[in-house]
């Protein structure tokens, strides 16, 4: 329906769609420079991804992060573009915030900044932020089905009018910030996408990012039995000259690898692509080998046990003959193979376990159509922002950055509407 067509219409300077960690932070933001605010979310709950987060302790930024770098912890088409907003607002001026509050941190590994207590507190913040920005500033209405988004320019303006299950509301400015596609249980959705194809914006295919690997039983058949085996790992994808690399943990599953190195990895990796795995990270693998055969009769499988983990070194031994035998029984050439195999391990997967499990969602709304300073896309009054943008983070509290920085310039350069 068109505005003359609706006899009753809600009026706001900006609706959020999209209560999650930018909508929210976004309205408060907005609210706190005289904006009237309403944010709309589908879901029984609202900021369940914040709920969840970190293992419910939420990873709420990374105090490493480089704004002046972003290529380093992002990815898209163009991670540069994220650089802007990222200057404007760093993981140091939410960590600000944090402490006016008084909500208690702590660092875990590399900068990721995790809530002593739980991510109930990150959520708690962001709804006083918007509370108290300006008393009534800011409605959070859910759940609340959208079922069309119109379009009109008059009297200078522009009018967004939503038509939605609990009536009609109409704004300047729409900021869309609907998230990605991961846990669709928790009330992941596809709007965001379509919203910006109904716009002719261009949306970069999404994919799962930060998701475990899978593999074909067969293959993956030996190491099955390897399940709940974490270890430190060295794992890389693509050429020499573009390799991206992660050292960080490795975790056997059932149908395949997870854990932190991985997850990293999946994000870059690509259908048909092996992925190569260091198994014993340290250079002299071979020089061990070969110096422990002069003096050792044991078995290879228990002195393999010193130095990777019993039940991994069991699997590689169990694969050969050549290698069930006393150390100093085995050919020179045989342990070169097996140093090789640890050290350069060579995986297909043959897929991913998919937005179910995806920690976010790679690819989204293309950054050709934003304006970096102020997330407004060529369709005047439309903006995007956090994870529905084609801007991935690694994982560590860069994708709650992410969701803090575009959601805090969105903000800043919302219009007070006209009176
Ligand atoms: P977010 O997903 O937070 O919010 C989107 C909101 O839009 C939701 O409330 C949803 O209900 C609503 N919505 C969707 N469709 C709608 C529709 N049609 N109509 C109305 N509303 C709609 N990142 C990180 O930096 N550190 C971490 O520790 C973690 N941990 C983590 C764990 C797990 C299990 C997951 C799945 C993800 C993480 N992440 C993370 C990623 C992080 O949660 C994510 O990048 C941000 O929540 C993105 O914020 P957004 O506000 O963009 O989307």
């Amino acid at each position: 329906m068109t505005r003359a067509e609706h006899t009753h219409i809600d009026k706001f300077d900006a609706v959020v769609l999209g209560a999650g960690a930018a909508g929210l932070f976004c309205a408060g933001v907005a609210a706190s420079r005289g904006l009237r605010v309403l944010v709309l979310d589908h879901g029984k709950k609202i900021a369940e991804k914040i709920r969840i987060s970190g293992g419910g302790r939420c990873n709420f930024t990374n105090q490493d992060l480089d704004p002046s770098a972003p290529h380093q912890y992002f990815m898209g088409e163009n991670p540069h573009f994220c650089r802007s907003a990222l200057s404007r607002y760093t993981p140091q001026d939410f960590i600000a915030l944090l402490n006016r509050y008084g909500v208690p941190y702590h660092e875990k590994h590399k900068g990721q900044l995790f809530c002593d207590n739980s991510s109930n507190d990150i959520i708690d913040m962001l709804l006083s932020e918007c509370k108290n920005a300006k008393p009534g500033s800011v409605e959070i209405r859910n759940p609340v089905q959208v079922n069309q988004v119109n379009f009109e320019y008059a009297t200078n303006q522009n009018h967004y009018i939503l038509n939605t299950n609990t009536g009609a509301f109409e704004c300047n400015s729409l900021v869309v910030a609907t998230g990605g596609l991961s846990i669709p249980q928790i009330g992941a959705s596809d709007f965001g996408y379509t919203i910006a194809k109904q716009f002719n914006l261009p949306v970069v295919p999404p994919r799962p990012a930060l998701v475990p690997l899978t593999f074909d039983q067969k293959s993956f058949e030996p190491f099955a039995s390897l399940s709940g085996l974490s270890l430190p790992a060295v794992i890389s994808y693509g050429s020499k000259k573009s390799k991206i690399q992660f050292q960080e943990d490795l975790l056997f599953t059932h149908r395949g690898l997870s854990g932190p190195g991985i997850l990293q990895i999946s994000s870059y990796w690509g259908p048909g692509e092996p992925v190569s795995v260091n198994l014993y990270p340290s250079p002299d693998l071979i020089a061990l080998l070969l110096q422990t055969k002069h003096f050792s009769k044991k078995l290879l499988v228990n002195e393999l046990s010193q130095w990777i983990p019993t039940r991994l070194a069991q699997v590689f031994t169990d694969k050969k003959t050549t290698l069930q035998k006393p150390f100093n029984q085995i050919s020179d050439q045989a342990l070169g193979d097996l140093a090789r195999e640890l050290q350069n391990w060579e995986i297909y997967p043959s897929g991913t376990e998919g937005y179910k499990k995806a920690e976010v969602t790679a690819g989204g709304v293309h950054t050709k159509a934003l304006n970096q300073k102020t997330m407004e896309s060529t369709q005047k009054g439309l903006y995007f922002i956090g994870e529905v943008v084609d801007i991935t983070g690694w994982l560590g509290g860069y994708n709650f950055q992410w969701a803090w920085s575009s959601a805090y310039v969105c903000a800043q350069s919302l219009p007070v509407a006209l009176k």
